[in-house]
């Protein structure tokens, strides 16, 4: 079986005991913490911020995968750099100079990822692919945590998956909305490698360690 890495995405959490739900991920092998970062401009919610990946940095020694839902993120990627992100995820719907902010994000020393809204075509990525160490194909419109899997998404991961291997790039392939122990083995086949989830990990009628677990052995 091809390695994987789960990513489950804190907003999902109860933030009331933030530093214990992230341990129960860390000790449950979780492998990076999810963090949605929505404006209320470019979607509809106004989730966290800086302070919010600060904290989490404190809380634990896993990688901040940040997810930026934002109008304008070059104005912000330094700022989460400085608050400890490791990857920083932009949408390609909000980046005018694309490869630029793909570059500013490298140079402070962070992963570099871009993202696209399920209307918008894969070949959207085309010029960024090169240059990104992750690719992010969202499976729900993004905004809330709890929506249902888009199967639609399946082809969109393969065909970036296609364009990946066609340039021999070790990019991570990462998923993110209603990913499940159902559509988690779905998105898997197709060729995506990171799984992002917020309910199936933290509203698992057993905790989040149990959720963890469960998506872990999900793929056979
Ligand atoms: C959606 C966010 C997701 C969300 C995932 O806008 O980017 O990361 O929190 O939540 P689930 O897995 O519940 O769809
Ligand atoms: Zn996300």
């Amino acid at each position: 079986m091809d390695k994987f890495l789960l990513a489950p995405s804190i907003i999902a959490s109860d933030f009331t005991l933030l530093a214990d739900e992230i341990a129960a991920c860390e000790s449950a092998g979780a492998d990076w913490l999810h963090v949605d970062v929505m404006d209320g401009h470019f979607v509809p919610t106004i989730t966290v911020g800086p302070l919010f990946v600060e904290a989490c940095k404190r809380a634990t020694k896993l990688p901040l995968d940040v997810h930026l839902m934002i109008s304008d993120p070059d104005q912000y990627v330094e700022v989460f750099a400085k608050a400890g992100a490791n990857n920083i995820t932009v949408h390609v719907e909000t980046c005018p100079n694309l490869l630029q902010t793909i570059e500013k994000i490298s140079s402070l020393g962070c992963k570099a990822g871009v993202t696209l809204n399920p209307l918008t075509p894969a070949s959207a990525l085309d010029a960024a692919l090169p240059l990104v160490d992750l690719v992010l194909v969202m499976s729900v419109n993004p905004g809330y945590s709890g929506q249902a899997f888009m199967p639609e998404m399946i082809g969109k991961v393969e065909e970036v998956r296609n364009k990946l291997n066609a340039l021999r790039s070790k990019a991570w392939l990462e998923v993110d909305g209603g990913i499940t122990v159902e559509t988690l083995p779905l998105m898997h086949k197709a060729g995506a490698n990171v799984f992002v989830a917020g309910n199936a990990a933290f509203k698992h009628p057993q905790g989040v360690a149990a959720g963890v677990r469960a998506l872990r052995e999900s793929v056979v």
